[in-house]
């Protein structure tokens, strides 16, 4: 097995026709070990979050190749029937607001996901309690998000990227909502869980003092992807 996560071939990505096309991304090739937490940096309209849904199997890239760890699943189509079994499975997604279910408490927000993908109550329920315990929220099991501070929820939200044990996790501004003390945090229990879980983390962000704590950072850059 080698360390690859993610790598990227000459990926290309316009959106539209005629009057309305939009080149995003041009010839980007790039690759992301397990372990890595890279931070994606450029401009609002760069092709940041197109970038991280084209690696996420959600969004159809115009052209290239794209594997997900030693898999290739995309050479100019993808080479699944079902992209949604490769997101299950290998992906962990955190968004800039948590999307957490607001009429579901913790551990049902958690274990509800696993479950729908055909995880057994006990099984996803075990794995839920040993996140909120890593998570060091364990006390808010039964609670409802609208209990939960901004951060508290965040890290149940960063729990439930994680309650698949993906290989890459995709982070869209999972900092943007927070003050800069609560950022710091996050950044912190991402970078621990790129460590210790050996998965791959790309997180967007805007905010400069998030970048000591990552190990790359990653730019797009006249449409294309380079790294500092
Ligand atoms: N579904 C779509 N149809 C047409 N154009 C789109 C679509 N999605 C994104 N775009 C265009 O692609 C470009 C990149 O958008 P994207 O959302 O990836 O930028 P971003 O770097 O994430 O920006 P931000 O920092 O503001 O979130 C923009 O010009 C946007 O208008
Ligand atoms: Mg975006």
């Amino acid at each position: 097995m080698s360390r690859q996560a993610i790598k990227v071939e000459n990926l290309y990505k316009h959106f539209g026709k005629d009057e309305s096309f939009v080149d995003v991304i041009q010839d980007a090739s790039f690759s992301i070990n397990k372990g890595e937490l890279v931070a994606l940096v450029a401009p609002s309209g760069a092709g940041k979050t197109t970038l991280l849904l084209m690696i996420g199997c959600v969004e159809n890239p115009s052209s290239g190749k794209i594997w997900l760890g030693d898999e290739k699943v995309y050479d100019n189509k993808w080479l699944t029937g079902e992209t949604r079994k490769i997101r299950r499975e290998k992906i962990g997604f955190i968004f800039q607001s948590h999307y957490l279910i607001p009429f579901l408490n913790i551990i049902d927000n958690l274990t509800l996901l696993p479950q729908t993908n055909g995880t057994s109550d006990k099984v996803a329920q075990a794995k839920a309690r040993e996140l909120l315990k890593y998570f060091e929220i364990s006390d808010k099991e039964k609670a409802m998000p609208s209990q939960l501070s901004g951060g508290q929820n965040q890290r149940v939200a960063i729990a439930r990227a994680l309650a698949n044990n993906p290989q890459i996790i995709l982070a869209d501004e999972p900092t943007a909502a927070l003050d800069m003390q609560r950022s710091v945090d996050v950044i912190k229990m991402l970078k621990k869980i790129a460590l210790e879980q050996d998965v791959a983390i790309v997180m967007v962000t805007h905010d400069d003092r998030m970048l000591p704590y990552c190990d790359k950072i990653m730019k797009i850059e006249n449409k294309t992807i380079i790294f500092e």
